[in-house]
Parts: structure tokens; sequence; C-alpha cells
């Protein structure tokens, strides 16, 4: 194309455009800006919440089953946080976050009593662990088994309240 066609090109180009433009209605007034929603905060928070539960008990499942070795420092730092964050389980199921992009059952609102034990259960069991983690020296049996008290009410919950 030589330079002159490009020329004429863009020129009508931005000609058909300007017609465009001018017959563009006047723009409705500015709308609100797009953003999450209450119920979306809602449930990314959840979400959020449950990645930092995982991403403690995680390293805490590995030295349990042998494939990290223990470091009292580490398993230390993490089920003290797990311990802490659990907490944050029960309350984060506020009714406006019942519908939406959640694999949260509407069973939890339905059967709260159930659900709560669970959470009830949960925190006692991150309490038992982070104790136990603090005198333990090695993964041994304490550890294994308080590991897998938690790793139970991850599992009954999840089967129970959580969608596939
Ligand atoms: C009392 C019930 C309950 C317990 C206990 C529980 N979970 Fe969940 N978990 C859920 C529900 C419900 C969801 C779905 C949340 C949503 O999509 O809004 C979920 C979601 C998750 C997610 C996905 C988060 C995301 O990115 O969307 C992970 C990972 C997870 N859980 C890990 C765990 C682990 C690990 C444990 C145990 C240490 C655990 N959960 C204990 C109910 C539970």
């Amino acid at each position: 194309m030589s330079k002159k066609i490009q020329i004429i090109t863009a020129l009508t180009a931005l000609t058909v455009l300007g017609v465009a433009l001018a017959q563009t209605p006047p723009a409705a007034p500015a709308a609100a800006p797009a953003g999450p929603t209450p119920a979306e905060r809602a449930i990314e928070y959840r979400q959020a919440v449950y990645k930092i539960v995982a991403g403690n008990f995680g390293p805490l499942t590995q030295v349990a089953q042998g494939k990290a070795d223990f470091n009292a420092d580490t398993a230390r730092k993490n089920a003290t946080r797990l311990a802490q964050i659990a907490g944050f389980v029960g309350d984060a199921y506020p009714d406006i976050s019942k519908e939406g992009k959640t694999r949260a059952l509407p069973a939890i609102w339905s059967n709260r009593a159930e659900f709560d034990a669970i959470v009830k259960d949960f925190n006692t069991h991150t309490k038992t662990l982070s104790d136990v983690v603090e005198n333990s020296s090695s993964a041994g049996t304490e550890l294994k088994a308080a590991v897998a008290a938690v790793g139970n009410d991850c599992k009954t919950c999840h089967e129970k309240f959580r969608s596939k």
C-alpha cells in the first residue's frame, strides 16, 4: 500500500468514525463503577480463608506422611496459624453469601446446627494440633493422630457441605 493510499484510508476511517460518533446519542449518566457486590466479596473472603487453611495444613500433612522433614519452627508456625484461621471459618457464612460462584451448599444454612458442630470440632482439633506440635520434636504418633483428626474434619465437612 502506498503512503498516499494509507493516508486516504486512515482519513476515510476517521470520517466514518466521526459520523458514527456524531450519531451516538448523548451518554447516559455514568453508572456506578463495576466492582464486586457484597455477596461476591463475602464469597471471595470465605474462599480466601480456606486457601489460608489449606496453605498451613498442607505442610503439616506432608510432615505427618513422612514426605517432608519435621522442622519445629515451621511446624509451629503452620499449626499456630491454622488454629487461628480456623476461628474465621464459622463467621464466613453470612446469609448474603449463600448464592453465587460458591461451592458452599445450601444445606449449610438449612442445617446450621450440624455444620456448626463440625466447625466446632475443627476449632478444637486445630487447637489440639497446635498444642501437640508445640511439644513435639519429631513427627511422632501423637502428631500424626492430631493431623489426622483435623484432616477428618476437612473431609467430613466437604463431603456433606461442599459441592463437587
Ligand atoms: C465446616 C466445614 C469445612 C471445614 C471444616 C473445612 N472446609 Fe474446606 N471448604 C468448605 C466449603 C463449604 C468450601 C466451599 C467454599 C466456597 O466455595 O464458598 C470449602 C472450600 C475449600 C477450599 C477451596 C477454596 C477456594 O479456593 O475456593 C479448600 C482448598 C479447602 N476448603 C480446604 C480445606 C482444608 C485443607 C480443610 C481442613 C484443614 C478444610 N477445608 C476444612 C467447608 C469446610
